[in-house]
């Protein structure tokens, strides 16, 4: 059973063939992060036109690279939330158009499901793949730009999400404190290369206390960071975020990069930790953008006594082939397709 998947949530045009929900068969991306630096974050309007002048061209892409044409494909997965209205609704249309004029069964999937299910592709001719699939029960950690959550799988479809962020995302926390030094989106990347020239334990700040013990919260720290930024360079709660950057010595640009990802991925580490022993789960994945941070995988392989499986950064950023694979479980699973005439887009799905 072969599906095509496509994702078009935020700022990547993504789509992938995949068969029987382990067999990564392609995987085209087309990429807007050179769209979006001039601006410093994703401008909706531009990722949505992007989507809409990219989207055929790399369907055409990841059919030619499976070497496969549409008699090969038994469906097509695609994103229908969360994320952004407008990229949403450019792959939904696709989608439900392809699925009517090319007569094949559709599969609407949640965008942060997807980031999970890439952890099942295990085989590939040429792509970079997972070494193994988890193990039910599977504690999943989901970092992304517009996720931070702790989800527990019994198996697949049976979930129970444990926390999440209740203010702004990790991926958010590392793109605006990165826009505050001064550093080109995506900021995740570009902190944490600057962080390997600066001393982590330069700065201690502070990690949230919530009543939910697996809830996230993100705005305290980035708070505390711009606080000590402005000091740094020379100014009070008055100097302008955009005016700091460039009275921060390098330095201590280096050392708050450092120091504000310690504390960040300290906080997801610290709640992962706590969530595996008191669940015990069999597997633990770390899913989302953020998943390609070296210093959270380091620290995730230091504190958990179980072998960690990490995900290759193609496979942690936005991409087809997550949905694809979910697409896959969704079959496999007897799961029903949508109707192609009357799937709507939600753009705050949750899981
Ligand atoms: O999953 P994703 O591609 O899109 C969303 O669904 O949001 O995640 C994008 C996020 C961005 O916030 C980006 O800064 C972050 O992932 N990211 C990283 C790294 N690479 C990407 N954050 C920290 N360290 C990285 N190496
Ligand atoms: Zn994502």
């Amino acid at each position: 059973m072969t599906i095509l998947g496509i994702e078009s949530s935020c700022d990547e045009t993504g789509v992938a063939v995949v068969e029987d929900g382990r067999r990564l068969l392609s995987n085209a991306v087309l990429s807007q992060i050179d769209l979006h630096r001039e601006f410093g974050g994703i401008v909706p309007e531009v990722a949505a036109r992007s989507h809409l002048e990219g989207i055929i061209p790399t369907c055409q892409k990841a059919l030619a690279d499976a070497g496969l044409d549409w008699s090969q494909i038994d469906g097509i997965g695609v994103t229908y939330g969360a994320g952004l209205a407008g990229s949403l609704l450019i792959g939904a249309l696709t989608a439900q158009t392809l699925a009517i004029v090319k007569d094949k069964p559709l599969f609407a999937c949640n965008h942060v499901e997807g980031h999970v299910y890439a952890n099942f592709l295990i085989e590939s001719t040429g792509l970079d793949v997972c070494a193994k699939p988890p193990d039910f029960p599977l504690l999943a950690l989901i970092v992304s730009g517009k996720h931070s959550q702790l989800v527990l799988f019994e198996d697949h479809f049976n979930y129970r999400l444990l926390g999440q962020a209740i203010d702004d995302a990790i991926g958010e926390a590392f793109d605006k404190i990165a826009r505050l030094l001064g550093l080109p989106y995506p900021g995740g990347p570009s902190i944490a290369k600057l962080a390997l020239e600066g001393n982590e334990k330069a700065f201690a700040f502070p990690k949230a206390r919530l009543n939910n013990r697996f809830d996230f919260s993100f705005s305290g720290l980035k708070t505390a960071v711009l606080r000590q930024s402005q000091h740094l360079a020379g100014g009070d709660h008055r100097l302008s975020s955009l005016e700091v950057a460039d009275s921060l010595p390098d330095q201590a640009r280096a050392d708050l990069a450092a120091s504000f990802q310690m504390a960040a991925v300290e906080t997801v580490v610290d709640k992962t930790v706590i969530a595996y022993e008191e669940y015990r789960p069999a597997s633990v994945v770390i899913a989302g953008g953020v998943a390609c941070n070296l210093e959270l995988r380091r620290l995730l392989n230091e504190r958990l006594p179980l072998e960690m499986i990490y995900a290759p950064p193609s496979l942690c950023t936005d991409n087809g082939a997550m949905i694809a694979c979910l697409a896959c479980h969704q079959v496999m699973r007897s799961r029903p397709p949508v109707d192609p005439y009357s799937l709507t887009i939600n753009p705050s799905l949750s899981m």
